[in-house]
């Protein structure tokens, strides 16, 4: 059996512009992101550049990453930038030692760091650590990273350990999940902290050289938003926000679909449970946007999802439990990853930017490596597929017969230098689909070219032995003539 529907385009409505930063990453300082995985130091045998293994990073910027989060995370609550500049850099517990016992040698600081996004070419998004440091200390670190060569102390401090001009840094967080490990505040207590931190780092993005520097805009800052689809943290901070923190620019929310058995040996009910768990990123959007809306903030405030994707147990990934928190992807990853892409493109007037959670050895990663291995997951490729909707115009699309979640499809399309890009995910695993597509308001073009994710094992993924087990195949295809979406299968047209 299959499903037939037909699949409407609806070019006279814009949804607007999708935000490049939507399709951003994240990369804390915990388990197997950094150390073994994107650095491997500049004097490995690995080949890298400037510390950074290179085969990873030549993949990872052929996606065209936006933007990239760091340095946590919890990691940031206990983080102190001067440990990660200079010479003989301090070895730390961080924040994740109690969990895996493993130590900080902050190898990778600020520079490190923001080499990597010059190598890859994504802004960087710094979290900064409103916890156990004071508003001085962070402003310190704007300082040191933002101001022009020659003039404070610590653009000094800064040349003098190798990087004359200033670096751009257009987004910084106030604090990380405050509600949770980044001090356990209440949202109104939060938002006392924020106005304080933001008044002090705000004050040093009005300078004008640093205002120029960041490309005539002021930098942004963005506060802790809800944990999960718990909306008492947004009422508290959007009630607060009304009557001041105008400084806010992105209400930073997370949330993480979860487990549903085992993240390879899965049910075919549990591949259904997980995309059910990752569809409620849809109503977490718009009710968080409708509280902010409410309180008439919409003007200067967006959302930022910057840490969203699934959380199976640990243990499943190469390094078989060593690297904390990582584990494999698989075909139902990869849907996860097209469903929620296709979300926050269908609601992309709400958002400022998403970053999937996390880059390397991780939760949702793009990419397994270790010593001399590197391989990209089923969700790397999904990321590649979708990139073309990066600042493109999203538009209206309407399925018929799309009403039994199971079997429907998850679908957003957009527009942009005359080309079409629909993005389709048949959510069954069962059945494939057969759609029509019909367009309102422009003539669909003559041909078309498909790029298809697909893999008649829906737990397949990718090995350091077998690393291309999942990998999408192109071809042509005809706009007017019925396409089949496989079962379980993941397809980008471009017409
Ligand atoms: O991504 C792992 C952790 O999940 C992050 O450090 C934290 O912000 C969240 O709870």
């Amino acid at each position: 059996m299959c499903l037939k529907s037909e699949l409407i385009l609806d070019f006279k409505k814009s949804r607007g512009t999708i935000s490049p930063m939507i399709y951003g990453h994240f990369s804390e300082h915990i388990g197997g992101v950094f150390y073994d995985g994107l650095w491997v130091g500049k004097d490995s045998d690995i080949p890298n550049i400037r510390g950074f293994r290179k085969d990873l990073v030549e993949k990872l910027r052929a996606i065209n990453p936006p933007v990239l989060r760091w340095p946590g995370g919890c990691f940031a609550e206990t983080y102190d930038w001067r440990d990660g500049i200079g010479e003989n850099r301090p070895v730390r517990y961080n924040w994740w030692t109690s969990c895996d016992n493993r130590y900080e040698d902050n190898a990778v600081g600020t520079h490190e760091f923001l080499d990597l996004c010059e190598i890859i070419g994504a802004k960087p998004y710094f979290a900064a650590n409103m916890t156990s440091v004071t508003p001085m200390h962070i402003r310190n670190w704007m300082d040191y990273c933002l101001s022009p060569r020659g003039t404070t102390t610590l653009a000094k401090e800064r040349e003098a350990n190798g990087h004359p001009e200033p670096y751009v840094i257009p987004f910084w967080g106030v604090g990380n999940e405050n509600w949770g490990g980044g001090g356990n505040m209440r949202a109104e207590y939060y938002m006392d902290e924020f106005r304080r931190y933001a008044e002090i780092m705000q004050n040093i993005t009005g300078i004008p050289a640093i205002i120029e520097n960041n490309g005539g805009k002021r930098i942004e800052l963005f506060a802790c938003g809800s944990p999960q689809d718990d909306y008492s943290w947004t009422h508290g901070i959007a009630q607060a926000c009304h009557r001041s923190g105008k400084q806010m620019r992105g209400f930073a929310m997370h949330y993480y679909c979860g487990a549903a058995g085992d993240p390879i040996t899965f049910t075919e009910a549990e591949w259904t449970q997980m995309l059910v768990q990752a569809q409620l990123m849809e109503d977490i959007i718009v009710r968080n946007w409708n509280i902010i809306s409410g309180h008439g903030l919409q003007e200067h405030l967006k959302l930022v999802i910057d840490e969203w994707g699934c959380w199976h147990p640990g243990g499943s990934g190469p390094s078989k439990g060593y690297n904390l928190f990582e584990q494999q992807s698989t075909m139902r990853d990869a849907m996860v990853t097209a469903l929620t892409l296709n979300i926050f493109n269908r609601h992309c007037e709400k958002i400022r930017m998403a970053n999937a959670a996390q880059l390397v050895n991780n939760l949702h990663c793009c990419f397994l490596a270790g010593g001399e291995n590197c391989i990209t997951t089923p969700t790397y490729h999904v990321f590649d597929m979708f990139k073309g909707h990066q600042g493109a115009e999203a538009i209206d699309t309407v399925v018929t017969d799309n009403d039994d979640f199971a079997s429907s499809l998850s679908v957003s399309a957009s527009v942009k230098d005359g080309k079409t890009l629909l993005t389709i995910g048949n959510l069954s695993c069962t059945e494939d689909a057969v759609i029509s597509l019909e367009s309102v308001g422009l003539p669909l073009a003559a041909k078309g070219q498909a790029v298809l994710l697909v893999n008649d094992d829906i737990h397949a993924h990718n090995t350091f032995e077998n690393p291309d087990a999942v990998t999408p195949v192109e071809f042509e295809f005809d706009p007017a003539q019925p396409i089949t979406i496989p079962k379980a299968g993941i397809i980008a047209l471009t017409f």
